[in-house]
């Protein structure tokens, strides 16, 4: 009996280590591996100044390639691209042929990037919430907002959701 869990011990002592080595191996494999970058074209009402500012801060994670591009008509562009006419905002951007409509986080764009979730066609983040990406005021308000992902059919779900300061 005593024997048994001596050796019991052991064989979960040997399956530690060997699991250890298996997880530094990994670990240094993920680290050599660079983190895909995405190319985005953002398409932007001419302009519009707060663009430039979402743009800016989606860059400065390292993980896209964007192009601006002024659009002559973004009503059109956006109901070419199926936005929901309720979830519009002031740029519409595409990324891996997602869309990506308004002030959304970065952190959004590469969940939705990684999950790619089925039926899905894009996300947004209607109107232009005080204190989203790009719309940060001088004093700090924060809207509780959505980002609310739609499907080709018309659907809607709550992709994650923010809360405000006030
Ligand atoms: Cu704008
Ligand atoms: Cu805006």
């Amino acid at each position: 009996m005593a024997e048994n869990v001596q050796l019991g011990r052991r064989t979960v002592l040997r399956w530690l280590s060997a699991s250890t080595v298996l997880g530094a191996t990994a670990g240094v494999v993920a680290c050599q591996q660079a983190p895909r970058i995405y190319d985005m074209q953002v398409s932007r009402d001419t302009g519009c100044p707060c663009c430039h500012v979402w743009t800016e801060i989606v860059q400065t994670t390292g993980r896209f390639r964007v192009t601006m591009i002024d659009a002559p008509d973004l009503p059109a562009f956006k109901r070419r691209l199926g936005v929901p006419a309720g979830l519009g905002s002031c740029h519409t951007a595409l990324v891996e042929s997602l869309v990506v409509e308004g002030h959304v986080p970065a952190e959004d764009i590469l969940r939705l990037l990684d999950l790619r979730p089925a039926g899905v066609k894009g996300i947004a983040v209607p109107g232009m919430p005080r204190g989203s990406p790009g719309m940060e005021q001088p004093n700090g308000a924060v809207d509780p907002y959505e980002v609310v992902a739609f499907g080709a059919d018309g659907s809607q779900s709550v992709f994650s959701r923010y809360t405000g300061s006030q």
